[in-house]
């Protein structure tokens, strides 16, 4: 990590046309609050800038099913999502909106000036236009049958039975989803920026100069690169966004992914209009974005392109992109519904805001997809948490208490046991500096949790509760080194548990150095801190004390023993695993009836005189019964009005003998007489089959004689 003075922390702005999962806060917004909780610990001048991405075309298709305004959509979810960051303790120092004014006019600027110096190249396409809605479409707003697996549903962009990508032109019978009508190819112009010419900036930039970057996010900037960059579009027929800001533009808005990354440069001018720029103009700043995997084109390619186009901006230190974690096994997807919701996750679990963070951190998925699953989630919290943690921190309370009186006792003459524990805490604490600093969140982790590992094993090993009964002295080193480690582990935990991390300092009784406390937008005072004082008389922890020997004095007094960490039932994990059963069930339905929505084409044309042949008649069903050792058929005796007579018929799978019997079918009765299973059948039940391959007999809207003729 470079010594510059200021660090600008920005994390992906959520598309606000949905709720924040579990798959978000790991990716992005956990391990960014544990980097920006590390460094304001080392009192780091750091900006911590978020907020909601409110433009795009998947907003606008919400609020359209939804009968409201895509702002509406947006006003909604900007709350939920905010409230969820809040509640877990993810505090930004501003979370602003791509919808405000400001935004608007600092995104409305910055395509002005690359538009005036000549950045952007200009180019006509042709573009499907729904001539009835008189509107361009977006790919999203077309569909139509896709090509690949026949899905009458498949959008222009991609088909979501098949997962196939899409062009609009791929699809069959294309439609408009305003009107239905049949889109037409209108000539529009757009503005584009020319990647191509910044590739030789962005090989030498990041191919050459952030070898040190992820694997990941360096290997997807090689394939792009060495594919070949392309000009971009940076504007969109469209109605919701930011206008473009020149004449002759009108319909016209900046595509979203042009104007969403400006909103961290216009989301720090609304929190600092006079000093923004010492945070994105300044040599002495680093800049670290935290995002996702599928947005690291956008991080390092296309955004750095655009600031390097507008001249000036600092680029990003570092864009530590994480993989995607997965949810019992399946991909988790907001379109399906097949998620973990941070908002419901807080309703759920009052009080373990820091479990989640704790599971997420564990499980990050930094180098690979990973899995989250309730077992686990469970397992983490009962064995590592409460048994690991919160147990050693219970003990060394309630024993400080028992034998001293709740006061630090004092330490005597160390044995060897006492020296090596105090030897493992500056290694775990070196090797936590490491990971988190080269954005190894899962390893700082375990190096946190081996503190609280080796103080639970040092107790154990020690047992004060024996030595009390006959030697007092070795007890209070014990006692005394325990609660040391107790205070190690009030700093070491304030980045990933810093609900738990802040009881665990009420009951030392300790206090934070006024560097801890995150800044608040507004205030006054040192730039980068609150300027609180800690309360006169209690020690005062800070992260270069932790693994020091005694930062609690002997004879201090700590406060009454309170859990830490609380054990989670099964009953908790049975109603989650509900939950998910429950959404399960609702994603195979939906996928069956989508399947059972398909239609095969219609079969080669036939003239009136084939048709004539096939005697076609209502018939009732007098007696049915499976056929023996076959699970499709059924053997059914009929009344055809001509005559009585057996059919057999494959819908054994659909039907019981005793649904049939006394209903009225349709049959065609001439065709030719068939054995099956060495039974003689006499004609075809007329069957409705669906796309998903079930079956319905077909039967007359009001009971008709008995062999009526059907045509
Ligand atoms: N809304 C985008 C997503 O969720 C992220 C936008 S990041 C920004 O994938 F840089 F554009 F703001
Ligand atoms: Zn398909």
């Amino acid at each position: 990590m470079s010594e510059k003075k200021r660090t600008l922390v920005t994390c992906a702005l959520p598309y606000a046309n949905g709720p924040v999962h579990i798959g978000h806060l790991a990716g992005v917004y956990v391990p960014a609050d544990i980097y920006v909780r590390y460094l304001r610990m080392r009192g780091r001048d750091v900006l911590y800038v978020c907020g909601s991405d409110e433009h795009g075309v998947p907003i606008t298709i919400k609020a359209r099913q939804q009968g409201c305004s895509p702002q509406d959509i947006v006003d909604r979810y900007n709350k939920i999502i905010k409230d969820s960051f809040t509640g877990l303790g993810i505090n930004f120092d501003i979370y602003g909106r791509t919808s405000s004014k400001i935004h608007s006019e600092v995104a409305s600027e910055f395509f002005r000036k690359l538009y005036d110096e000549g950045k952007f190249i200009t180019r006509e396409s042709e573009q499907y236009y729904d001539p009835e809605a008189k509107q361009f479409l977006a790919d999203r707003y077309i569909v139509g049958t896709c090509p690949k697996c026949g899905n009458e549903g498949a959008y222009g962009d991609q088909c979501e039975k098949c997962g196939s990508t899409l062009s609009p032109e791929e699809l069959i019978n294309p439609r408009s989803k305003l009107s239905g009508a049949a889109p037409i190819k209108k000539k529009t112009t757009h503005w584009y920026l020319p990647l191509q010419d910044y590739e030789q900036w962005l090989r030498e930039w990041i191919l050459e100069g952030h070898k040190e970057w992820r694997t990941n996010v360096y290997g997807q900037v090689k394939s792009w690169l060495d594919g070949g960059l392309q000009p971009r579009a940076v504007t969109r027929d469209l109605d919701w966004g930011v206008p473009v800001p020149v004449e002759g533009a009108e319909g016209k808005v900046l595509y979203v992914w042009f104007d969403a990354p400006i909103g961290y440069i216009s989301n720090t001018k609304e929190l600092l209009p006079d000093s923004w720029e010492q945070w994105w103009k300044s040599d002495d700043t680093r800049l670290v974005h935290f995002i996702g995997k599928d947005n690291i084109v956008f991080h390092c390619i296309v955004f750095p392109a655009m600031l390097k186009a507008y001249g000036g901006y600092i680029l990003p230190e570092n864009v530590p992109a994480n993989e995607f974690l997965n949810l019992e096994g399946d991909k988790i997807s907001t379109s399906r519904g097949w998620a973990v919701w941070a908002h419901e996750y807080l309703n759920d679990f009052p009080g373990k805001e820091d479990v989640l963070r704790y599971v997420l951190t564990a499980n990050a998925p930094q180098t690979a997809d990973n899995d989250f699953s309730w077992k686990d989630f469970q397992t983490r919290n009962n064995s590592e948490l409460v048994a690991i943690f919160g147990n050693f921190v219970n003990r060394a309370v309630v024993l400080t208490h028992k034998y001293f009186g709740g006061k630090v006792p004092a330490c005597g003459s160390l044995l060897d046991v006492d020296k090596e524990v105090l030897a493992e805490i500056p290694a775990l604490k070196a090797s936590m500096e490491k990971n988190l600093e080269n954005y190894r969140f899962r390893e700082a982790l375990k190096d946190a949790m081996g503190i609280a590992r080796a103080g639970n094993k040092y107790i154990s090993d020690t047992e004060p509760w024996k030595t009390a009964k006959e030697d007092m002295e070795r007890t209070a080193t014990i006692l005394n080194i325990s609660l040391q480690i107790c205070a190690d582990l009030a700093v070491a935990f304030e980045p990933f548990t810093p609900f738990a991390a802040e009881r665990l300092r009420k009951m030392l009784r300790v206090d934070f150095e006024a560097g801890f406390d995150h800044r608040r937008a507004g205030e006054e005072g040192c730039a980068l801190h609150t300027g609180r004082k800690p309360a006169v008389g209690v020690p005062v922890l800070d992260w270069e004390l932790l693994g020091r020997p005694q930062i609690l004095p002997a004879g201090h007094e700590i406060g009454e023993p309170e859990l830490l960490f609380a054990k989670i039932e099964d009953d908790a994990i049975d109603a989650q695993m509900a939950k998910l059963a429950a959404i399960k069930e609702e994603i195979e339905a939906r996928a069956k009836a989508e399947a059972a929505r398909q239609v095969a084409p219609q079969k080669d044309e036939c003239t009136f005189e084939d048709f004539e042949k096939m005697d076609i008649r209502t018939a009732t069903v007098l007696e049915a019964e499976r056929v023996p050792k076959t699970d499709k058929l059924l053997k059914l005796t009929i009344d055809t009005g001509i005559d009585r007579r057996v059919i057999v018929s494959g819908i054994a799978e659909y039907y019981k003998p005793e649904d049939m019997v006394g209903k009225q079918i349709c049959i065609l009765a001439n065709l030719k007489p068939r054995v099956i299973r060495g039974i003689e059948s006499h004609g075809m039940i007329l069957m409705a089959k669906q796309g998903d391959g079930t079956m319905r007999f077909i039967t007359p809207q009001e009971i008709v004689s008995n062999g009526a003729q059907v045509g």
